[in-house]
C-alpha cells in the first residue's frame, strides 16, 4: 500500500483536492490517500464549508498555522509538516496551485526526498513581485510530476529547461470541481436569498495586495464600480483582507446603494453567483477559470495573468489597474459588444482522472 499525503492551505486549494481525493478512493486498495490542511485559511467561511460541500472529509492533518507575515506563515508550515513527514513516510506529496502552502510542503518534502507532484504547473505571470508567482517558479523548480492545465504552461516549464518527461498536459481539476458539483449549484438558493434576478448583477472579487493594500487603488477600483451601479447591482463577497484595508483606509462609506457587500459566500452558492451574473470583474486566479468555463465574460483587474488562454481563448479581458479602460470594456460587455468565447482543451471534469491514473 502506497501513502500518499496532499496538501491544501487557501481557499483555492480545496477544488483542487477534492476530485483528486474522490479519485483516489477508487484506488483504495493500492493507495492510502491523506489530506493535509495547513491552516494558512481558517475561518469557517474561507475554509471548513469547502469541506462540507466538497464532500471531503476533515483534513487527516491539521497544522494549525494561521496568518502571518510571508516567512512566519512559510516557516511555521515547513516546521510542522515536517513532523507529519518524518512519522507518516509517505511515498509521495502533492501540492496545487501556487500559496504559500503549495512551496512550503514541496520544499521540506524534497529535502527529505520524497517525490513532490505538482498540479496546475508552468502558469507564469512574469511578474516577479507577485508572491505566487515566485511560490510557482520554485515549486516547479523542485517538482517530480508537473500537471499542466494550458499549454502555455508545457512552453514555460521547457523554457526553464525542466525535463519533459516529467510534464504531463491533463487538463484543470478545479474545472473536475464545477462540474461535478453542477446541479448542486444549479439548486442554490442564493440569488433568491440575495433578492437576485439572472444577468442582471456584476459579480466582484478583490483581494490582491496590489489592489487592496494601499488605499489610492482600492479606493479607485471602488469608485470605477460605484459608476456601474446605476446600470446593475454590484455583489461584492469580501475577502477578510479587503475587509481590513477598506476598514483600515476609512473607504467604503459612500458607495452607492446598488453595493451589496457580503462575507466570503461558500463554494456552491458562489459558483451559481458567476454562472448567472451579467458579467464578472476580479483579480483572482482561479475566477478566470471558472468564468472561461461557464462563458461568462470576466474583466481581471490585473496588469498581466499566469491564465493566458482565459484570454486567447476565453471569456477574460484583462484590464490592468486603468480605470478608463475597466469603464470601455465593463460597457461593452454590458452592451452585448463580446463574442461568447470557447472552453480550452481538456477542461472537460476528467483531469483528476487523468493525474490520478498517471501517479498509480
Ligand atoms: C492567499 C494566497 C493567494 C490566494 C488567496 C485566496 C499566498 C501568498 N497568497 O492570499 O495566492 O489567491 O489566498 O484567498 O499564499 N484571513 C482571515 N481569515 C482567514 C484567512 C486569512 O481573516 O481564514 C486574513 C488575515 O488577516 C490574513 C489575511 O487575511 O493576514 C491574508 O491571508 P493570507 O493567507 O496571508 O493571504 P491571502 O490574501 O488570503
Amino acid at each position: 500500500m502506497k501513502k500518499i499525503i496532499s496538501v491544501v492551505g487557501a481557499r483555492p486549494n480545496f477544488m483542487k483536492i477534492a476530485p483528486i481525493h474522490l479519485e483516489f478512493l477508487k484506488y483504495k486498495d493500492l493507495v492510502q490517500h491523506w489530506i493535509c490542511h495547513t491552516g494558512q485559511h481558517y475561518d469557517e467561511k474561507m475554509s471548513k464549508i469547502f469541506f462540507k460541500e466538497l464532500n471531503i472529509s476533515e483534513p487527516d492533518f491539521n497544522l494549525n498555522v494561521g496568518s502571518g507575515s510571508h516567512a512566519v506563515q512559510t516557516a511555521n508550515i515547513m516546521l510542522e509538516f515536517e513532523k507529519v513527514l518524518i512519522a507518516e513516510k509517505p511515498n509521495l506529496v502533492i501540492v496545487v496551485g501556487d500559496v504559500n502552502s503549495t512551496i512550503a510542503c514541496s520544499l521540506v518534502a524534497k529535502k527529505m526526498n520524497i517525490p513532490v507532484a505538482h498540479i496546475e504547473a508552468g502558469l507564469r505571470s512574469f511578474d516577479r513581485t507577485m508572491p505566487e508567482e515566485i511560490n510557482r517558479i520554485l515549486t516547479d523548480s523542485i517538482s517530480d510530476y508537473l500537471f499542466v492545465t494550458e499549454q502555455s504552461g508545457i512552453d514555460n516549464l521547457k523554457n526553464e529547461g525542466i525535463e519533459e518527461s516529467k510534464i504531463f498536459f491533463t487538463g484543470n481539476v478545479m474545472i473536475d470541481s464545477l462540474v461535478q458539483n453542477m446541479s448542486k449549484i444549479d439548486s442554490s438558493a442564493i440569488l433568491s436569498s440575495l433578492d437576485l434576478d439572472k444577468s442582471n448583477y456584476i459579480l466582484c472579487t478583490l483581494h490582491r495586495p496590489s489592489n487592496v493594500d494601499t488605499k489610492v487603488p482600492l479606493e479607485q477600483i471602488l469608485n470605477a464600480l460605484n459608476s456601474f451601479a446605476g446600470k446593475r447591482k454590484i455583489v461584492f463577497p469580501v475577502h477578510p483582507r479587503t475587509r481590513a484595508n477598506m476598514e483600515l483606509f476609512g473607504i467604503g462609506g459612500d458607495l452607492s446603494a446598488s453595493f451589496l457587500f457580503t462575507d466570503p459566500i461558500g463554494y456552491i452558492d458562489f459558483l451559481c453567483l458567476i454562472k448567472n451574473a451579467a458579467l464578472v470583474i476580479t483579480d483572482s486566479g482561479g475566477i478566470q477559470e471558472e468564468t472561461t468555463f461557464l462563458r461568462v465574460p470576466c474583466v481581471t483587474l490585473r496588469n498581466n495573468t499566469e491564465r493566458p488562454v482565459t484570454i486567447t481563448m476565453g471569456s477574460n479581458h484583462l484590464a490592468g489597474t486603468d480605470v478608463s479602460k475597466l469603464t470601455g470594456i465593463v460597457t461593452d460587455i454590458l452592451d452585448g459588444k463580446v463574442e461568447k468565447a470557447a472552453i480550452p482543451p481538456l477542461w472537460d471534469g476528467k483531469a483528476a482522472e487523468r493525474i490520478c491514473r498517471i501517479l498509480i
